[in-house]
């Protein structure tokens, strides 16, 4: 099955490495949400092989591109994908930092609170949550890209939609998180940093 090619992931890639790199643990598995094409995973696992990258998706076709990337860019710690629907019980019960990068907004609100629970489940004290993508401040949109985006989002499903940010503070706090940082990225979008209590 072919190697799915998303653009965003180009320009993303290193930055979301700039701020992964010093804020990762020392060791351990990082479980990723949502890993698209994969080509997060394989980029993320060349540049930090000490650590065990474990990918997941819910989308078959998803699921197919990642092996396809793992057999292009093969690297130590690439551990083999697993389907994982935010919506059902996790396969995968202990992870030392949880990643979940441009998922929230485009699937159903749902899939939000079950990130949180899920997280606050497999990480152990002081593990982090990464969330990337595009955010609400106290309601406010931070462009009016993001006001079209959203439009875009809800005209696909009109339970799809940027996130606020105060409302997973507060889910978070609810599953025994907080919010530590919230990060700007290029083209107004942020990385979320979330720590287990
Ligand atoms: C826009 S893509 C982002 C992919 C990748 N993280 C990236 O940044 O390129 C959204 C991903 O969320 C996944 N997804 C949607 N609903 C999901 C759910 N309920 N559980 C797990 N993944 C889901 C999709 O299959 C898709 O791979």
């Amino acid at each position: 099955m072919p190697a799915l090619d998303f653009a965003a992931t180009h320009r993303n890639r290193d930055v979301l490495l700039e701020v992964l790199t010093p804020r990762l643990p020392a060791r351990g598995t990082v479980l990723e949400i949502g890993s698209g094409s994969g080509q997060h995973h394989v980029f993320f696992g060349a540049a930090l092989p000490h650590l065990n990258w474990q990918p997941t998706d819910l989308a078959e076709e998803h699921l197919e591109s990642i092996v396809a990337w793992q057999d292009l860019q093969p690297s130590a710690g690439l551990l083999p994908a697993k389907k994982l629907d935010l919506l059902a019980p996790w396969p995968v019960r202990e992870a030392d930092a949880v990643l979940c990068f441009n998922v929230i907004h485009i699937s159903p609100w749902a899939c939000t609170p079950a990130l949180f629970q899920g997280a606050g489940q497999v990480l152990p004290a002081a593990g982090r949550l990464f969330l990337y993508g595009p955010f609400t401040f106290g309601g406010e949109h931070t462009s009016a890209s993001n006001v079209r985006f959203e439009g875009w989002l809800k005209s696909m499903d009109p339970d799809f939609g940027v996130r606020d940010a105060e409302t997973l503070a507060q889910l978070a706090q609810d599953n025994g998180l907080e919010l530590l940082e919230k990060v700007a990225m290029p083209a107004n979008n942020f990385t979320l940093v979330f720590e287990k209590r």
